[in-house]
């Protein structure tokens, strides 16, 4: 069995601005589990313990979600806020409300959903609230108060990924992904060739 999720995962640039973030997070904060920086990214979907001969599956269900074409995007990260439970308060960066992306990335993600659901595969079907989780168990003594960020997100490739606590450290590892590529950048001749190339990666970090 495999813990899976999928995934938006970010490069260095964008990595940098949300360690910014929480890094001012921290700074009006006494107590908080911050994500590491190799652990930010966007869920798109929690799928859970799942079995490993249903990988496959879930990696094509990927690819055909993102067909037919959907050209990369950005995505702009604005508003910083907390999810309170059981007393704990979650920190997280979510999407501008007035991002007009944010219907491509819930298309993308309910076009996923409907192929883990037509294939009786399980996983989290609660309101999707696009964040990116930045601390957890925060305890500050003051309120904290985090400025509107601009924080552009590109959306070019879409992963399937697993997580396991490794020595104890929570770690997320690609197992597969399925980049966007823009139909007009691939030639004259796109209509031979996939919008969304699936590729297997080999234990890669993100
Ligand atoms: P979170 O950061 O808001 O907790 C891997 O666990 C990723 O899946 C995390 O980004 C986590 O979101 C998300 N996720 C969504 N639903 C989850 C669930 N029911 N259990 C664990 N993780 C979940």
């Amino acid at each position: 069995m495999q813990r899976l999720f999928i995934s938006v995962n970010c490069d260095d640039k964008v990595k940098k601005q949300l360690i910014s973030v929480q890094e001012k997070i921290k700074a009006q904060s006494v107590k908080g589990s911050f994500s590491l920086p190799e652990n930010l990214h966007l869920t798109l979907i929690f799928i859970g313990e799942t079995p490993e001969d249903k990988i496959q599956l879930i990696a094509s269900i990927i690819e055909n979600a993102l067909k037919p074409p959907f050209d990369p995007f950005t995505l702009n990260f604005s508003t910083t806020g907390c999810f309170t439970h059981s007393n704990k308060e979650l920190w997280w960066i979510g999407v501008d409300r007035n991002d007009t992306c944010l219907n491509t990335l819930k298309t993308i993600r309910r076009r996923i959903a409907d192929g883990l659901y037509s294939e009786d595969i399980n996983f989290d079907n609660r309101p999707f609230n696009p964040h990116i989780t930045l601390g957890r168990e925060v305890k500050h003594d003051t309120p904290i108060i985090i400025p509107k960020q601009n924080i552009m997100y590109p959306v070019n490739r879409v992963s399937l990924m697993k997580s396991e606590r490794i020595r104890g450290i929570l770690t997320y590892t690609e197992i597969y992904g399925v980049a966007i590529r823009s139909p007009q950048i691939m030639g004259d001749d796109s209509k031979s060739i996939p919008s969304a190339m699936i590729s297997r990666t080999k234990g890669l970090s993100f």
